[in-house]
């Protein structure tokens, strides 16, 4: 299966935001991750659905948002309403995942299980085959521009073996500390999406970078 790219926005230069998702659409990139962020499952506060909603009057691609917020089940309809085509929602928020799961496809959603680096993957053996996507938190989520936590590509291995003695045919997103000198690695290991967003945004031409991440991670 091909690798896909998901540059995400919190990196972007919020005053030339229009510009910037415009690049994105002109740009070898796959999906848009946005991640909204409460200030109390994670300390930083990022942006809402107004924001997301402009976004997706001229996205065209489709909107990966990933949710870093307690009590998610509260705004799965605004999310929905807000132009969100993938949702995901951490284990950590969750006390009843499998609802919370029905209730984001229900809404017409692909439904993500985000898990944060501390807990095993095995916790989430139970219910991927339920799961549209699988996100492993490859930093501490909160912000960009982190380290990249070299057990991540275990964890890879690891929930890829769950997912086939689970029959599950969920996709395993990478998100935190990617970039070009690991994608090939993460890839090979068994990743399908690839969220970038430092790597991307701070460099000269984030278009080719996109491109770069795509040629790395799909060449034979
Ligand atoms: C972190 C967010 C990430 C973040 C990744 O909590 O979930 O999506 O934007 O940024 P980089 O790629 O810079 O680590
Ligand atoms: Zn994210």
């Amino acid at each position: 299966m091909e690798i896909l790219i998901a540059p995400s926005i919190l990196s972007a230069d919020f005053l030339k935001l229009g510009e910037q998702i415009r690049m994105i659409n002109n740009s070898r990139a796959d999906l848009f991750h946005l991640d909204i962020m409460d200030g109390r499952f994670v300390p930083n506060i990022t942006f809402g659905f107004n924001i997301i909603k402009q976004i997706k009057s001229i996205a065209e691609k489709p909107l990966d948002v990933h949710l870093m917020i307690e009590d998610p089940d509260r705004y799965l309809q605004d999310f929905k309403n807000a132009g969100a085509d993938y949702l995901s929602v951490h284990y950590e928020t969750c006390p009843h995942l499998h609802r919370t799961v029905d209730y984001i496809k229900n809404l017409g959603m692909k439904a993500g299980l985000v898990i944060n680096p501390h807990n095993p993957v095995e916790l989430l053996s139970d219910i991927v085959n339920v799961a549209d996507y699988i996100l492993i938190m490859s930093v501490n989520p909160g912000f960009g521009g982190q380290k990249f936590i070299e057990q991540t590509i275990n964890r890879i291995g690891k929930l890829k073996n769950i997912l086939s003695e689970n029959n599950s045919t969920a996709m395993i997103e990478v998100d935190g500390g990617v970039d070009l000198s690991n994608a090939r690695q993460l890839a090979d290991a068994g990743a399908n999406i690839l969220v970038a967003g430092n790597s991307i945004f701070s460099t000269r031409n984030p278009s080719e970078t996109i491109a770069e991440f795509k040629r790395i991670t799909n060449e034979q």
